[in-house]
């Protein structure tokens, strides 16, 4: 049998998931687990965390509602253990190898810390904050993780990994492989404003949201400012709505379109219609959810175990990588 392809890939504890965090990367992660030809990791990286509120009062609690999301989305933690950074001590350790391989000016010039930097105001940056690619680096290449399901923000940090993980090999011979990053079609949803869907911007539909919630948000949905009325024609390839129709409700596309372009579909109808689809989409999601969210000892067993697999799976690089050094 050929060796499965291992597959890494993880979230920051944020809480609760939205759409946008489906399309991005979670609608992949659950693709490849699925496929048989890959064996998926998953960690919450709460250490990541840190690097931009020092707060951690909340880590736990978010860990456990972004978990919930995991698994109501079909994460199978039977194939696919889900497991903490900061429960893996090799994290850290391998993150101090790496952190001699990459210059701070590498990491300064980042564009997604850069763009980071800017969108949330944020002043001089911690030590941490800055290694954020090291430590990123080292939870993919500590599994050797080949395939890293990611949205498009994450590129630039694969980039420094595939960087850390040539510059290793090459000083202390070949321990670990190059990643490619994976992206999904829809890699930036937008949100019911049409900016990137975001918690923070109180423009995201949640993966747990009721029926009721997201025919309300729903309404809200920024459409074509210039489709005032039922009968003006619409541009759908500039509606956000149109996007979420792209995504959920393929079957019907080709007529939406069209209702819109000739101002037949009016823009309340084509919101419902889409919230309908979304709903028939998340009903399963929200069935999964409510079984675990009965069962706290069931998603503690889940971490648990995910915790062993994947400490086996670290500590095993680890010795590699201090007998490619030739230390220890
Ligand atoms: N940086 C990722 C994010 O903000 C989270 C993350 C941490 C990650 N470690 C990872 C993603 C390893 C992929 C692989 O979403």
């Amino acid at each position: 049998m050929p060796e499965k392809k291992i597959i890494l890939s993880g979230m920051r504890p944020t809480g609760k998931l939205h759409l946008g965090h489906w399309a991005g990367a979670l609608e992949n992660w659950v693709a490849l687990q699925n496929d048989g030809g890959y064996s998926n990791f998953h960690l919450v990286a709460d250490y990541h965390a840190l690097t931009t509120n020092l707060d951690s009062s909340h880590i736990c609690d978010y860990t456990i509602d972004m978990l919930l999301d995991w698994l109501a989305a079909g994460i199978d933690p039977e194939h696919s253990p889900i497991f903490r950074q900061s429960q893996i001590k090799e994290h850290t350790e391998l993150h101090l190898v790496f952190s001699m391989l990459i210059t701070t000016a590498r990491l300064e010039r980042n564009p997604t810390l850069k763009e980071q930097v800017r969108d949330l105001n944020l002043g001089p940056i911690s030590y941490g904050y800055l290694g954020y690619p090291v430590l990123q680096a080292a939870d993919i290449l500590l599994y050797k993780g080949e395939v890293v399901p990611v949205g498009e923000d994450q590129l630039s940090h694969i980039e420094i990994t595939r960087e850390i993980a040539r510059d290793f090999n090459r000083q202390y011979g070949v321990v670990f492989p190059e990643p490619a990053a994976k992206l999904t079609k829809f890699s930036r949803l937008p949100g019911l404003d049409g900016k990137k869907m975001s918690k923070s911007l109180d423009n995201a539909i949640l993966l747990s949201e009721s029926p009721e919630d997201v025919r309300t948000k729903m309404k809200k949905a920024v459409t074509d400012p210039q489709k005032i009325r039922k009968g003006d024609p619409g541009r759908p390839d500039i509606c956000l709505v149109f996007t979420y129709h792209q995504k959920f409700n393929q079957s019907e596309e080709q007529e939406i379109r069209k209702g819109c372009e000739s101002g037949q579909l009016g823009c309340v109808d084509c919101k419902m219609r889409a919230a309908e689809k979304i709903n028939q989409f998340l009903e399963p999601f929200r069935e999964r959810r409510k079984h675990y969210e009965q069962r706290p000892d069931e998603v503690r067993k889940i971490l648990d175990e995910g915790e062993s697999k994947a400490r086996a799976a670290a500590q095993k690089t680890m010795k590699e990588v201090h007998e490619a050094m030739k230390i220890g």
